[in-house]
């Protein structure tokens, strides 16, 4: 990906990786407990940061393998203004991201608590104007890699994914904030990464974990990675499943730390081609993510590189 100056986006080069997803403006206040149903509460520090599900995770992907491209829908207003002036500064290819006049950008509520564990209201605002058609600019063909989450349509998820694989992408769905996934969207997954309580929502009829990951192996998934925060995360792949223990840290706040998980997963498979040390990969750069405030804020690849020999 070439660098031209700080105003002019980079370009997509044949090897790169995608993101189609969100992104919010976070606005979000420090409390030292989360407010009951009724009750105003005085909290602490306020802080607006760079968020987006999709966002994180192209940022935590482009920190450690920077040839990464972010398609997104905004809307006309300074928070979206603001977003692609941060974007341009980090080198993120921001061609595909789709400024909507009739839309305002996402805003997303966080409030946190001293533990580092949250609660998350989103305005999607602008990602759910991202359409299919919007896919049309996208030159699926230069991205080994594409990663998803469900802050879009499900119909643009849908497509994205089709596409996707039909040429030849290894394709990576975050189920998050998770809902029933129809088989059009299930069939086209190559990676699944989701939480214990996400990944028994994607199919009716689940109270298991494990049970859940067998069924989408099952519909032709190949990987199911299941993440436990301080508990690390579990890769069920065919008759392997394997157990990554989390690094001992510290959180302070925990929002977007599986964005981070799955963006770094993504260099992690670019980097390595191997899906054992992309994991390992995930591990560290999101057990960094939690030590510090705001979900992009993300360690570098060499503190990731430390921080996975132990
Ligand atoms: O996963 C964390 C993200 O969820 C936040 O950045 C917020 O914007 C919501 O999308």
């Amino acid at each position: 990906m070439a660098i031209t100056s700080k105003n002019k986006t980079p370009q997509a080069t044949p090897g790169d990786l995608l993101v189609i997803g969100s992104m919010n403006m976070d606005l979000s206040i420090k409390t030292r407990r989360m407010p009951r149903l009724g009750e105003t509460l005085l909290g602490g520090t306020f802080n607006q940061n760079a968020g987006g599900k999709g966002a994180n995770q192209a940022i935590a992907a482009h920190i450690l393998f920077p040839k990464v491209s972010l398609c997104a829908g905004i809307g006309k207003d300074s928070m979206g203004d603001e977003y692609m002036k941060y974007l341009k500064e980090l080198g993120v290819d921001t061609s595909l991201i789709k400024v909507f006049d009739n839309a305002h950008t996402g805003v997303a509520i966080i409030t946190v608590v001293k533990e580092g564990e949250n609660i998350i209201t989103v305005a999607p605002g602008a990602n759910l104007m991202l359409s299919p058609d919007d896919l049309k600019n996208v030159d699926f063909k230069k991205y080994t890699h594409v990663a998803f989450q469900l802050e879009n349509t499900l119909e643009t998820v849908s497509a994205g994914l089709n596409i996707a694989k039909s040429c030849n992408c290894t394709t990576i769905l975050k189920a998050s904030p998770a809902c029933l996934l129809p088989d059009e969207i299930l069939n086209n997954i190559d990676i699944i990464v989701a939480n214990e309580i996400e990944i028994m929502q994607i199919m009716r009829g689940f109270t298991d974990m494990k049970k859940a990951a067998a069924a989408l192996l099952d519909k032709g998934i190949k990987n199911v990675i299941i993440t436990l925060g301080a508990r690390g995360c579990l890769l069920i792949s065919g008759k392997i499943e394997k157990r990554y223990p989390a690094h001992s840290v510290r959180p302070i706040d925990t929002v977007g730390a599986g964005d981070c998980f799955t963006g770094s997963f993504m260099a992690g498979l670019k980097i390595y081609g191997d899906i054992d040390m992309a994991i390992k990969m995930a591990n560290a750069a999101a057990a960094l993510s939690v030590t510090k405030n705001g979900a992009q804020s993300f360690a570098s690849l060499d503190n990731v590189l430390k921080k996975m020999k132990g």
